[in-house]
């Protein structure tokens, strides 16, 4: 039994609680080892601050200490914890934290949890930010993964993945009507000719691929016609969707301590798994409240079960496609410590200009070859 009164539900649904509260009420309050899932993304530790409040780096970790403390115990032993955490830049220097690292760690060394598998979520609609490192000084590449840390009390959490199947790839329906000769591959790997064995659908790889642009969600509707705020920092749904269909049974019983506008809450209710969410600031919460009208929860159906754009593959070119030897202009020999002067726009493509930047080339590519 728990050690103090669990506060009054803000919101009840058919198979859902929201509290307005802080989490580690909530969590102390409850029965040990009760809980299947713990899907969240907390507060980053991020230099420029959100509206909610983030943690500094350094602080972070003792932050996060009695979170971790009641996960430990709340969790069952077959369960799961998943937490996204987006990666923070130092202030002032082209140079990133290290806090999500050192926080899996500390749940693994400190805690006790097994870490289950690394997840990335790469999604590709992210902007690159920040702009000094990677549009002006053009000494960074644009950061568009977040890191999710799959951990367990046990080795053996329950898990299935044949729940996130993934349609093949267009190579590999290749490989399946041309066949496959069972090899040793370089690697040491041994291919057999099992490996050409249509099995429905391809299993998937830790590399989420999603992008975050909900538009016109009923969410957004429901915020903009009440007035709410929207949540700044919201995760896609399909992300929660993806570990709770991996690694919960329905009835089972899932909790989002840092719930923000409850994405985690809506899947689970859809999905039919008793929840929990648990987020301090109210002002989410009346937009959440919207995800649980029952016009939205017809709405949320019929996104989900509608078609992806095209095949529903996200392509990422190959890095080598524009790599020449000659357009290399010399690297900043101070690493971009200095701001560049703005580069003057290109001139506009004239066909003689063409044939002149044409010859340019040849004669570079004789120089670079002389060399
Ligand atoms: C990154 S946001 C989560 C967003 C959420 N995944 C969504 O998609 O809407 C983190 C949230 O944790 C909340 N939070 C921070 N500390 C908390 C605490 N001790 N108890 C409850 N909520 C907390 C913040 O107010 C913020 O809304």
């Amino acid at each position: 039994m728990g050690t103090q009164e669990l506060p009054h539900a803000w919101l009840e649904t058919r198979f859902g609680r929201v509290y307005n509260a802080d989490s580690l009420d909530v969590m102390r309050s409850s029965p040990p080892e009760s809980v299947h899932l713990i899907m969240t993304s907390p507060p980053f530790a991020l230099t420029r601050k959100k509206d909610y409040g983030n943690e500094q780096e350094d602080a972070y970790l003792e932050w996060f200490r009695p979170f971790a403390e009641q996960f430990f115990r709340l969790l069952r032993d077959d369960g799961s914890f998943v937490i996204d955490l987006g990666g923070a830049w130092k202030p002032g220097a082209p140079v990133r934290s290290l806090y999500h690292f050192k926080l899996l760690i500390l749940l693994c060394e400190e805690f006790g949890f097994h870490l289950a598998q690394e997840f990335y979520w790469w999604n590709p609609s992210k902007l690159p930010t920040p702009a000094e490192w990677v549009n002006v000084r053009r000494v960074r590449v644009k950061d568009a993964v977040n890191t999710v840390w799959w951990l367990s009390k046990t080795p053996w959490p329950r898990a299935s993945n044949r729940r996130v199947l993934q349609p093949y790839s267009d190579s590999m329906k290749g490989l399946l009507t041309t066949g496959y000769r069972a090899k040793r591959r370089p690697s040491g790997h041994e291919i057999s000719k099992n490996f050409a064995r249509d099995n429905g659908a391809a299993i998937p790889p830790n590399l989420i691929a999603l992008p975050n642009t909900e538009s016109n969600s009923w969410y957004l509707r429901y915020c903009n016609e009440n007035d709410i705020k929207p949540h700044p920092a919201r995760f896609p749904a399909a992300l929660p969707e993806y570990f709770v269909r991996m690694l919960t049974d329905p009835g089972d019983r899932v909790l989002d301590p840092f719930a923000g506008s409850c994405v985690t809450g809506e899947v689970a209710e859809r999905l039919e798994r008793r929840w929990t969410c648990v987020e301090r600031e109210e002002e989410y919460l009346r937009g959440a409240k919207g995800r649980f009208m029952p016009r939205s929860r017809q709405a949320a159906a019929k996104t989900h079960s509608a078609k992806p754009r095209e095949d529903g593959y996200y392509r990422i070119p190959h890095p080598g496609l524009l790599w020449t030897e000659q357009a290399n202009k010399p690297l900043p020999t101070d690493g971009g410590r200095k701001r560049p002067q703005r580069e003057s726009p290109p001139e506009p493509a004239h066909p003689s200009r063409r044939r002149t930047a044409k010859r340019q080339l040849s004669l570079n590519e004789t120089r670079a070859c002389s060399h």
